[in-house]
């Protein structure tokens, strides 16, 4: 598998009047076609804004970053970002919500809309395609805002804590059905979450980054079989033994 995206000693310093945040320092890794990688660290590291850097909503201090062998310079359309507190917008029905980034990229074409409702259909939320945010459950919301961000077919989505406004058994349900939407759609991810669990049944590789100003601490290539469910990977008897290893490196940083 090529690698899709690149980082190459990225840090970012946030300038303000009073004072300088390094938030980022020296950061490499790469992620491959299809991947599915976690990233995380201490609360406060600069998670997020290693994510707003790959979307490319804020660009690097230092270091490039890489899409398909270009430098990202701005947003692209093959980049899609799932924001920490990514909320549907209660005013606006489930469709409505869904097309919103089409709207905001001005595409027009008919077979994105209709795909768009193919995704709606295909992960069940056809019946509430006129219903408004407030009438369906926070995992069927959490749902949806997953085929908004797929709405315009990015390769890579960028996930930043999108369960953590979930209670625990809504959040692992919530955790199969991401996961086979993503890997059925074939898509490359990034997510960002401070559960370690989620983290190792999500994903085959995991990043452990280091205390402000983030750097690469750590990187575990996990060992599951690829069909297994991220329930199932629970059940594992690796599973305890990674989830301690973590737990560690990630104490050791605190
Ligand atoms: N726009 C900004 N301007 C100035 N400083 C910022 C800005 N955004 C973030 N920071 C600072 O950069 C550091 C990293 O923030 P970031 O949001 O990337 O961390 P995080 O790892 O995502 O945190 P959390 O785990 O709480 O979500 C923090 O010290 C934060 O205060
Ligand atoms: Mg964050």
């Amino acid at each position: 598998m090529r690698d899709i995206l690149e980082l190459e000693n990225v840090s970012l310093i946030y300038q303000s009047e009073l004072k300088e945040t390094e938030a980022v320092k020296d950061l490499s890794f790469s992620v491959k076609d299809g991947e599915f990688v976690s990233i995380i660290g201490p609360s406060g590291c600069g998670k997020t804004t290693v994510l707003s850097m790959i979307a490319g909503l804020i660009p690097t201090t230092k270091g490039k970053i890489l899409y398909k062998n270009e430098q990202i310079e701005k947003v692209s359309s093959g980049v899609s970002y799932m924001l920490q507190r990514d909320e549907l917008f209660p005013w606006r029905t489930i469709e409505k919500n869904v097309y919103l980034p089409l709207e905001i990229k001005k595409i027009k074409d008919a077979s994105a809309y209709e795909r768009a409702n193919d995704l709606i259909k295909k992960y069940g939320l056809e019946d509430f395609k006129k219903a408004f945010p407030h009438e369906l459950s926070g995992g069927m919301r959490q749902r949806a805002a997953l085929i908004r961000t797929l709405s315009t077919s990015p390769d890579v989505l960028l996930l930043d804590e999108p369960f953590s406004a979930l209670d625990y058994q809504t959040r692992l349900s919530v955790c199969n059905d991401v996961y086979k939407i993503i890997k059925s759609e074939k898509k490359t991810a990034i997510l960002v979450t401070h559960d370690i669990s989620e983290a190792i049944s999500l994903s085959d590789r995991i990043l452990v980054l280091t205390k402000r100003p983030a750097t690469l601490y750590k990187e575990h290539v996990l060992p599951f079989n690829k069909r297994l469910s991220p329930l199932k990977r629970r059940e594992q008897k690796e599973f305890p033994i990674l989830f301690d290893v973590l737990w560690r490196e990630l104490n050791d940083e605190n």
